[in-house]
């Protein structure tokens, strides 16, 4: 009895033991799921092997070239969606696409809706992949109703090993709509820390509230003809959502900012942030961003993460590290051949400071002009006479950078007393705002400033199409720099979200930023912003400047917006 009860449990454990074998994830390639969707990324995005050799690609029909030149990302981007150049149409190649039949319509991604042929929509282009017939088409170039694919498509030598992994992957790419978008809304947020000025603040907030009622005054037209037109199917209406947009306050000290993130993100997850004002280090949002796999468009900081890598956070400027940058540029480019003067850097610690200095031994260093020996003042000396004459003793001659503001500038008169002048003195625009007027007017002619802002005159336009925007709307301008950035940003969001139509992936709402056109007209404070796969701060360049003697200073132009 005993012998005969143990040999049935042990019967029924070795069954379920079986089950639970059986119930065990499938290999890919000898695989696990998740390591094959790291192996087929790696082939997407970098056309390199699980083995770690390039993939191989035929050309134009028969050009062997690496395929690492030629990686799937190139053409179909990071989402898989695809994208136009020209006439070339790049096919989505995500995961919702492949596996079933596309319709011809389907595949104009560029038009909008309203340009869409509707009575195209129901002629299919191709029936759905299966897995064989998709790994004909990347070896062969034959799509899956027979269809030679155009020779722009390369042709990749893999073997089924790999080609399983690949087809994994492309199984998961953008398969399912992201977190933060239901039937009727896409959920976005926008954060601000607890140390920015409530008009600042305003200024951020009052003017992205706008963009969202804006957006959802027109869309309840187009909600009623969603319910109840005659072409409720089409993806036009299919793709209108609402907009939402909540507050993520963040208090007290930037460690505890993730935990605050987090707890957000737990409540009410997401599509993407939008906007956002800090005066500290973006670092810890943009560092969530990252892992969390959230766009976070365009916030407002002067601490932006400069790692050109990352790619959910999309910066207005480098900040900065773009005015430093600039200044060794601009040094380079008026200096001959080889005669770089010595470059000597005076600042005093602190974030804005520390940071021009830090990326400007970078730049020196980067460019090759020669090691920069830094003087940095204690809090306790002033910027005195004493002070500018003992540096001269030891440095004319230099090109001398000012990291400073006002109140140490308003001081530096006796630079021009120098017996051997600095060959030249460069001065942070962003650490003086609107107090030109402090540095002295007898070093003004010796004296350039970093100016990465539009000119005055350049701006005029732009402002008062935004002054007249705010007003219709209400909104009070407590700060134009602010109010115009985040302007852009609503302009731009629309243009961006009916492209989209209905694929609400995250990655593919950061493609179609990157597919925007360089912008102009809907921004003041930048004269021109340009957008690309994977560049994440669009305004790329910074003026040099020299002031007028009057004590109300002129601003002169003395470079071009880019500085090479
Ligand atoms: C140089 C640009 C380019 C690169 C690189 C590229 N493709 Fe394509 N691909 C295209 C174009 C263009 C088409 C559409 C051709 C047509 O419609 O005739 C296409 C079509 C396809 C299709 C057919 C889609 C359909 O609906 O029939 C698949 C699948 C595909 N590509 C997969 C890949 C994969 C996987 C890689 C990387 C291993 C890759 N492509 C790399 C340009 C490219």
């Amino acid at each position: 009895m005993t012998f005969r009860l143990i040999s049935v449990l042990v019967f029924v454990l070795s069954v379920s033991m079986l089950l639970i074998q059986s119930e065990g994830p499938a290999l890919v390639a000898g695989f696990t799921p998740e390591e094959a969707v790291q192996y087929g990324q790696r082939m997407y995005r970098q056309g390199i092997l699980p083995s770690g050799r390039p993939m191989q690609a035929l050309v134009q029909g028969d050009i062997p070239v690496d395929g690492t030149m030629f990686s799937c990302i190139s053409c179909h981007l990071r989402s898989g969606l695809g994208a136009t150049e020209g006439s070339i149409i790049s096919l989505p190649v995500n995961g919702a696409e492949l596996f079933q039949p596309l319709a011809r319509g389907q595949e104009v991604l560029k038009l909008s809706p309203e340009q869409q042929p509707r009575q195209l929509s129901s002629t299919q282009l191709r029936p759905a992949y299966t897995e064989a017939t998709l790994a004909r088409a990347i070896r062969d170039g034959v799509d899956a109703g027979g269809r030679s694919l155009d020779r722009v498509m390369p042709r990749y030598k893999i073997d089924d090993r790999d080609m399983a992994v690949l087809i994994h992957y492309l199984r998961h790419l953008s398969s399912r709509i992201s977190p933060g978008v239901d039937d009727t809304t896409i959920h976005f947020a926008t954060v601000i820390t607890d140390d920015v000025e409530p008009a600042l603040r305003d200024a951020m907030l009052l003017t992205l509230q706008a963009h969202v009622r804006d957006r959802n005054s027109q869309s309840r037209h187009d909600e009623e003809r969603a319910r109840k037109g005659p072409y409720y199917k089409d993806d036009m209406f299919m793709s209108y959502r609402r907009w939402s947009l909540t507050v993520w306050e963040l208090q007290g000290d930037p460690s505890t900012w993730t935990e605050q993130l987090q707890e957000y993100y737990r409540q009410r997850p997401v599509f993407a942030l939008l906007g956002g004002i800090s005066n500290q280090d973006w670092r810890p949002i943009h560092d969530f961003c990252q892992q969390q796999q959230l766009p976070c468009v365009l916030p407002i900081t002067p601490y932006p993460v400069i790692a050109d890598d990352d790619w959910y956070t999309l910066y207005f400027s480098k900040s900065y590290d773009q005015e430093a940058e600039s200044a060794a540029r601009f040094i380079r480019s008026r200096s001959a051949r080889n005669q770089i003067p010595p470059l000597v850097q005076v600042y005093r610690n602190g974030p804005a400071a520390s940071r021009l200095a830090d990326s400007f031994r970078q730049t020196a260093d980067r460019l090759r002009l020669g090691p920069v020996i830094d003087v940095l003042l204690p809090a306790e000396q002033p910027a005195d006479a004493g002070f500018w004459n003992q540096l001269g003793r030891g440095h004319g001659g230099a090109a001398v950078l000012l990291w400073l503001t006002a109140a140490d500038l308003g001081r530096s008169a006796s630079l021009a007393e120098w017996s051997r002048p600095p060959a030249i003195v460069i001065a942070a625009g962003s650490l003086l705002g609107e107090k030109t007027g402090a540095v002295p007017a007898g070093i003004r002619d010796m004296t350039y400033l970093t100016y990465p802002h539009s000119l005055p005159e350049e701006a005029r336009k732009s402002l008062t199409v935004l002054r007249r925007w705010l007003k219709v709307r209400d909104v009070p301008v407590t700060d134009e720099v602010i109010q115009s950035k985040v302007y852009f940003i609503g302009w731009m969001l629309s243009g961006v979200i009916r492209h989209m139509r209905r694929n609400y992936y995250r990655d593919h709402f950061l493609d179609v930023w990157d597919m925007m056109n360089d912008e102009t007209y809907a921004i003041s404070v930048y004269p021109r912003v340009s957008f690309g796969p994977g560049q994440r701060y669009l305004a790329k360049g910074c003026y040099m400047v020299q002031l007028t003697k009057d004590p109300e200073p002129q601003l002169v132009r003395r470079s071009d917006w880019l500085i090479h």
